[in-house]
């Protein structure tokens, strides 16, 4: 284990899984094999499988499940909230009772570029790849480019 790493008790690492510095785990399952770079944070209920390489200054949110062999590039941002608010209705702090955690899946040997956004609700299918920057808002077929904001079809593998 590397310097600086937050695991708490409830994360579920595989074998050989392989961890750089200043990263924050919590309640979510690391495959065998999988690496994690600097300044990743994966959130309780996240399933990483095996083989995967999480690039640096990646969040993994609560709902999302990465199958395996997946390349997830840096500062990828996940998303499980699709109408985020700070407060209820009375003006208290919003907390897990006050929303519903939305799903995203990445399918097997997929690839996700740096920087990209991904709202949930969208499954990334086998082996396609999502460009550099992208923000994917709708399915992406498997064996298939997308780019752009909104993502967009590129072209078939
Ligand atoms: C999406 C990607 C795979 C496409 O590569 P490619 O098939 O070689 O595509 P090309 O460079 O031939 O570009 C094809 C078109 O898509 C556009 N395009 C390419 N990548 C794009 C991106 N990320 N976002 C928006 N448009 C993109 C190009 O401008 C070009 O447009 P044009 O036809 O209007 O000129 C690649 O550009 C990419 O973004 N890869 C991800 C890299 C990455 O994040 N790596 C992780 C860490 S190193």
């Amino acid at each position: 284990m590397g310097e600086y790493i937050c695991i708490s008790d409830d994360v579920k690492l595989g074998a050989n899984v392989k961890l750089t510095k200043f990263i924050n785990l919590y309640g979510c399952t690391i495959g065998d094999n999988s690496k994690i770079g600097a300044f990743v944070e994966i959130q309780k209920n996240a399933f990483i499988g095996k083989n995967c390489k999480i690039s640096s200054h990646t969040f993994i949110c609560e709902g999302v499940t990465i199958e395996d062999n997946v390349f997830i590039g840096h500062n990828v941002t996940f998303i499980n909230d699709l109408y985020p608010r700070s407060t209820t209705e009375s003006g208290q702090l919003q907390t897990e009772a006050d929303w519903v955690c939305g799903t995203t899946l990445i399918k097997k040997g997929a690839s996700v570029g740096s920087s990209s956004t991904l709202l949930c609700g969208v499954t990334i299918g086998e082996n396609a790849i999502v460009g550099a920057g992208s923000v994917v808002t709708k399915d992406v077929p498997a064996n298939t480019v997308v780019a752009g904001n909104p993502a967009r079809i590129l072209k078939k593998l």
